[in-house]
């Protein structure tokens, strides 16, 4: 059985006050309740140890936006994998569009990320999707397998989606309020299993695949009711406690 992973995705958002008291609100939802799935945030890297800090005594886990793949020395302005597994960190996303595209971050570059992620025994949160134009011209299925290709190819390993967690975020429906419907996620998410399942069928089986793009309190409960997504990568909504809350509990 497969345990669902929401994760909320605060991007380049927040101050000191707004982390405390946004995580302060969160744990008021849901510290008193018994949640059926992992629950997630990933603040900026910035405030990342003000959150671990308000999170003690809480189930609820930490994740890093981003990381470099160095490990120390003379690499300025950059963050290791040691340094954020140091502070408590259990999840990296990598690989999430707005880095693939605004931070021109290529296949190497995230599969050589990824690699450091997993050689520290923290789990990375490994995106794909299409752009808008790819899914009309009918290549989204091309697309998804590529990105997942290109890890295996640079990995060259058949156990590397063991411990890890894909997240299918269409590039279309992030931030637009145009989520996929369940049935275009479903589709696509039995198609990554599948995928995957082509080189490692246990770990098939037993991978997250989370959907991503303009969840909602309102769309969620559907989309987690499809058998192959299993929780949500939530960016604009994990920023009210009460919606976040609302996207935790409709996962079954
Ligand atoms: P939105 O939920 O704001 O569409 O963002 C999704 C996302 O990019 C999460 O990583």
């Amino acid at each position: 059985m497969r345990k669902s992973i929401i994760i909320g995705n605060w991007k380049l958002n927040g101050n000191q006050n707004m982390v405390n008291e946004l995580i302060l609100k969160i744990r008021q939802e849901l510290d008193q309740i018994i949640v059926s799935c992992t629950v997630v945030i990933a603040p900026p890297m910035v405030y990342l140890e003000r959150a671990a800090h308000a999170l003690v005594g809480s189930n609820i886990l930490l994740a890093a936006q981003n990381v470099d793949i160095n490990t120390i020395g003379a690499f300025t302005g950059e963050t290791s994998v040691q340094m954020l597994k140091d502070i408590g960190v259990k999840y990296i996303i990598i690989g999430h569009s707005e880095r693939r595209t605004l931070h021109k971050e290529n296949d190497i570059l995230i599969a050589k990320k990824f690699i450091a992620v997993k050689e520290m025994g923290l789990i990375p949160i490994l995106c794909i999707g299409e752009t808008e134009a790819q899914r009309k011209s009918g290549s989204t299925y091309i697309v998804c397998a590529h990105q997942l290709d290109s890890i295996l190819k640079i990995l060259g390993t058949s156990d590397i989606f063991t411990d890890v967690v894909i997240a299918y975020e269409p590039v279309w429906a992030i931030g637009t309020g145009k989520s996929a419907t369940p049935k275009q996620a479903q589709d696509i998410h039995k198609f990554i299993r599948n995928h995957i399942a082509q080189y490692n069928i246990k770990a098939a089986q037993e991978i997250l695949i989370q959907y991503g793009g303009s969840v909602n309190s309102i769309n969620a409960a559907e989309l987690f009711m499809q058998p192959d997504i299993d929780g949500a990568l939530v960016g604009n909504a994990s920023l009210k406690a009460d919606t976040f809350a609302l996207i935790v509990k409709s996962c079954k």
